[in-house]
């Protein structure tokens, strides 16, 4: 090994990672570690590709959960047709959008100029404010007219928008004549209802084909972290471990994301210890930290009461036999809950309705069941994830930390005090 030089105090190598770089969060893929989306390409490519030819596009829409897939293969694909279209002469832009930050028609129309006129010589000054959407878009139509035969529009996260006119503009703006050129829009959304919040007029002059992304299976995963091996130094990876975060990852949600952020977590996590290799222990710590945060991600936005009914279903699982629950049963906990924290009930009624929610989120699963006319049918949820996860996740809430913790849960069973903690609230 070459002698060390500098301040000891700093490695001057590292001794897991290599190319950490290609596991950042923010990391696009090249073209080559793009794996496990080949129809989904060719589907996005059938839409849109039109446009190399010189023919019209036709606009679609993607959804699927985070983490499949659907930012990197729009954006690959439109830069993919735009090198195809150039080859055939036709001059083709590709704009994206970042709808959860320009979520207004304004924001979002000034963003597509500004990178127009970036992507071009116009010449013209485009004002940072003080104008209005119609501005914008007559510069859109001015450097449409300009410089290009067709342009591929990539809307991500549309459900984000505050409203959607900016589709019927988009969409009928050669009808209307404001500009020769072909506009392919490709709107993504993690919302699947998205469509139904659309106004009928936008949605038919809109006139999508809708595509979905399913979430990566345990194969795929191990695919896209195998091309991505070469993030740690050569031998640090023990057998198994890609196999395993592969397989945890796709049980709990197939995003291609989290599973790669894990495998970093757990290189982090064997730096720290002193661990020369990553072992399929540090990939189950890692992958507990990364369950907890997505669980803390995914209830950030809920009520304290949600969060209530999260922690009474779990713990309900925890100190009791079974994994399904009704309404009912985790009301009565729900309210035990709310005294401990001082904090006053909502109505079973509208606790239902906050289950729902978060079935939507996808932390539980609702499932109706049958109990014969003289009973009725009734709900019986579950958690996706492990109670013990939610547990922390939802005392991570500052408000919540007096909360029992999973260790404290486990050790007292349903109804007994200890001198730490009052469960008694919980029969
Ligand atoms: N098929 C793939 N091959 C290689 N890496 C992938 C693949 N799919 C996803 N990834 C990795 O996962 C990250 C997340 O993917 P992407 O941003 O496309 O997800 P998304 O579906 O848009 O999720 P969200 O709904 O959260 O925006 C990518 O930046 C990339 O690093
Ligand atoms: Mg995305």
């Amino acid at each position: 090994m070459a002698e060390q030089a500098g301040d000891p105090l700093f490695q001057s190598h590292d001794p897991i990672f290599d190319r950490k770089e290609l596991l950042h969060v923010g990391h696009v893929p090249d073209e080559d570690r793009i794996v496990g989306r080949d129809d989904e390409i060719q589907s996005v490519a059938a839409e849109v590709g039109a446009i190399t030819r010189g023919d019209p596009p036709n606009n679609v829409m993607i959804y699927g959960k985070t983490g499949t897939g659907k930012s990197l293969i729009s954006r690959h694909v439109a830069t993919r047709a735009q090198t195809a279209a150039r080859d055939n002469e036709i001059d083709c832009g590709v704009l994206y959008v970042d709808c959860s930050e320009a979520n207004t028609e304004t924001r979002a129309t000034r963003q597509l100029a500004l990178s127009l006129k970036d992507q071009t010589g116009y010449q013209e000054n485009i004002p940072l404010r003080g104008v209005g959407t119609m501005e914008y878009y007559q510069h859109i139509w001015g450097i449409l007219e300009d410089f290009f035969d067709a342009i591929i529009v990539i809307l991500d996260e549309i459900d984000k928008l505050d409203n959607s006119n900016i589709l019927m503009q988009l969409s009928r703006a050669r009808e209307a004549q404001k500009t020769d050129a072909y506009i392919g829009v490709i709107g993504i959304s993690n919302k699947v209802k998205y469509r139904e919040t659309l106004d009928e007029r936008i949605d038919s002059s809109f006139g999508h084909r809708e595509l979905f992304f399913h979430p990566y299976d345990a194969s795929q995963l191990r695919e896209i972290m195998r091309n991505r091996e070469d993030a740690f130094q050569p031998e640090v990876l023990e057998d198994g471990t890609i196999e395993l975060c592969a397989a945890l990852a796709a049980k709990k949600h197939g995003d291609a994301r989290k599973a790669i952020e894990i495998l970093k977590e757990a290189g982090e996590l064997a730096r720290r210890t002193g661990s020369e290799t990553v072992s399929e222990s540090h990939i189950q710590q890692a992958q507990e930290v990364a369950e907890i945060n997505r669980i803390e991600e995914l209830t950030s936005g809920a009520t304290v009461h949600a969060k209530l009914a999260l922690y009474a279903l779990a713990s309900r699982i925890i100190t009791g036999d079974r994994e399904t629950h009704k309404t009912r049963e985790i009301y009565e906990r729900y309210v035990g809950i709310c005294n401990m924290v001082t904090t006053d009930p909502i109505t079973e009624n509208g606790l239902y309705r906050q289950l729902k929610e978060q079935a939507f989120l996808g932390v539980i699963e609702s499932e109706k069941t049958g109990g014969g006319r003289s009973q009725g049918s009734y709900l019986l949820h579950r958690l996706v994830t492990d109670p013990k996860h939610i547990i922390k996740a939802v005392r991570r809430d500052d408000s919540l930390e007096e909360l029992p913790t999973y260790d404290q849960l486990t050790e007292t069973g349903p109804a007994t005090n200890n001198r730490d903690v009052d469960l008694s609230s919980f029969s």
